[in-house]
């Protein structure tokens, strides 16, 4: 009992340290020296030396652990401290390193040029606006609203309500993040395809959701014929078991981020009819809208049944070439774009204001300039002139029926013997390896697609490199040219 009378304040410490968020780490030093002090008082040469050193190691125990419960309360959420090192990371590291340089970055999909002239023009004029530089309506600026009902209600074959069925959000990834943040319950199951758009997963677990995979499988002889991506399949019978009674949303991608593949009207309607029966909220993520070359079918627009659960996503990044700008949006049914423009105003209040008014006016002319056909046409001959390499080489690759990436399949080029890669590179797929190899012999920069898959399912993947084309024409020469020494590590069988 003398000993706990003439130790330290245990008690005030234990109560300092759950109080850490308030108290700042000298503070937690400065009840350390007091308490040792203490501890050398006069009382003290009362106790036997043995519990003396007993309190003393004691007393130390507790503030080392207290430090260090302070030093926890630094750390992250789990949310956001992934424990392994991201594509993207890897793939700046592997650029860094590489003694090829510059590297060309046929890897994320960013423009190389810029959006055109009259919706630059449309920004530049907006920023001299007054009313275009203050915060926009939580929902959008009323004339992006009217825009956007005025384009895409010809699709829906109806009127769309800009008040009620349309709303502005920050690029399409914050939109989909207040769609989840809308719906999702702690432990709510969402139904993803793999391979998927990485954030998806972040933002569904954010709420709390549950992500239940369905993998998208190439077909068998991907590794030695060139196919088209429309041949990437999922199981249906897959997709109906991982329906579960807490199945609360599906996400799907088409034209599909990374594959190319444009759902066709029948396997749309095959996920429809599910998530009818099931009454499951459909994200149909169609960011890549202006860009298919086979006939394109919009979810909401098969049946008014799936209109009323289906949540339309698109952005103004990728229609415009201006992916910084972050302007998207969401068009849906009111009670559901309701609860999503609810969750929206409370992650960011509102969104870029110029730029939303930029975009708006790059809708109404959009047809004036002839810029949708445009756009298409650009974007099919980037992809046949940087492909042709592929068939120079006699590499197979899922030719797109969409979007700007191509999916080439590697598995005929040999990695030398005994290749070095560092510890996080050799432990993933070797489609990790494959990236890794392009960017050190080559400067080419790929992105692995096991990155977009489960661990469980990487190897459906681990033979391709997704590359980006939407670049500048010489650029894609250049990595072209770059690519020509894969030759004499090809496979000839
Ligand atoms: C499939 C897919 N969805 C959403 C996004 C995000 O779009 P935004 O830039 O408008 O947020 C991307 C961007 O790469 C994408 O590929």
């Amino acid at each position: 009992m003398q000993a706990m009378t003439c130790s330290p304040s245990l008690a005030r410490l234990a109560a300092a340290t759950t109080r850490t968020s308030k108290t700042s780490l000298s503070l937690l030093l400065s009840y350390q020296t007091t308490a040792l002090t203490r501890l050398s008082l006069s009382h003290c040469s009362q106790l036997n030396k043995n519990k003396q050193d007993r309190q003393q190691q004691q007393y130390r125990n507790f503030t080392h652990t207290a430090l260090l419960n302070m030093s926890a309360k630094l750390q992250p959420a789990a949310r956001v401290a992934g424990r392994r090192q991201d594509v993207w990371s890897i793939i700046n590291e592997a650029a860094a390193a590489s003694p090829v340089q510059p590297i060309v970055n046929m890897g994320q999909g960013f423009f190389g040029y810029n959006p055109p002239k009259f919706i630059l023009d449309a920004a530049k004029q907006a920023l001299d606006r007054v009313e275009c530089n203050q915060y926009s309506p939580t929902r959008g600026r009323p004339r992006l609203k009217q825009a956007l009902s005025d384009a895409y209600s010809p699709f829906w074959g109806r009127k769309l309500d800009p008040e009620t069925e349309i709303t502005v959000t920050t690029g399409a990834n914050e939109g989909m993040l207040s769609a989840f943040m809308a719906f999702i319950e702690e432990g709510d199951e969402v139904i993803v395809f793999e391979p998927f758009f990485d954030q998806y997963i972040s933002n569904i677990e954010m709420p709390g959701g549950k992500i239940v995979y369905v993998p998208m499988h190439p077909p068998k002889d991907g590794a030695v014929r060139t196919l088209s991506a429309g041949e990437w399949t999922i199981d249906f019978d897959v997709l109906e078991k991982a329906i579960t009674p807490r199945t609360k949303m599906l996400v799907l991608n088409t034209p599909h981020n990374p594959v190319g593949k444009v759902f066709s009207k029948e396997e749309l309607q095959k996920i429809a009819d599910l998530c009818v029966k099931n009454q499951i909220i459909i994200l149909s993520d169609e960011v890549y809208d202006r860009l298919f070359y086979v006939p394109f079918t919009r979810m909401a627009t098969l049946s008014p049944e799936v209109e009323k659960i289906t949540i339309t996503v698109g952005s103004a990044g990728k229609n415009f070439y201006a992916t910084g700008w972050r302007v998207g949006w969401l068009i849906g049914p009111p009670n559901l774009i309701q609860y999503v423009a609810a969750a929206h105003t409370r992650i960011c209040y509102s969104s870029v204001s110029p730029l939303q008014e930029a975009c708006a006016i790059g809708f109404e002319q959009a047809d004036a300039n002839n810029f949708w056909d445009v756009c298409v046409k650009d974007m099919q001959s980037k992809m046949s002139r940087f492909n042709a390499v592929w068939d120079e080489l006699g590499l197979p690759y899922s030719e797109p029926e969409g979007g700007y990436f191509v999916m080439v399949n590697l598995a005929k080029v040999q990695i030398p013997e005994g290749y070095y890669f560092p510890e996080h590179v050799r432990e993933r797929a070797r489609d990790f390896k494959l990236a890794w190899f392009l960017i050190q012999e080559l400067g080419v920069a790929a992105i692995p697609p096991s990155e977009f898959y489960t661990d469980e399912n990487a190897q459906i993947v681990e033979d391709y490199l997704r590359f980006a084309v939407c670049k500048e024409d010489a650029v894609l020469e250049d990595a072209k040219e770059r690519l020509r020494g894969l030759k004499k590590f090809i496979r000839q069988d």
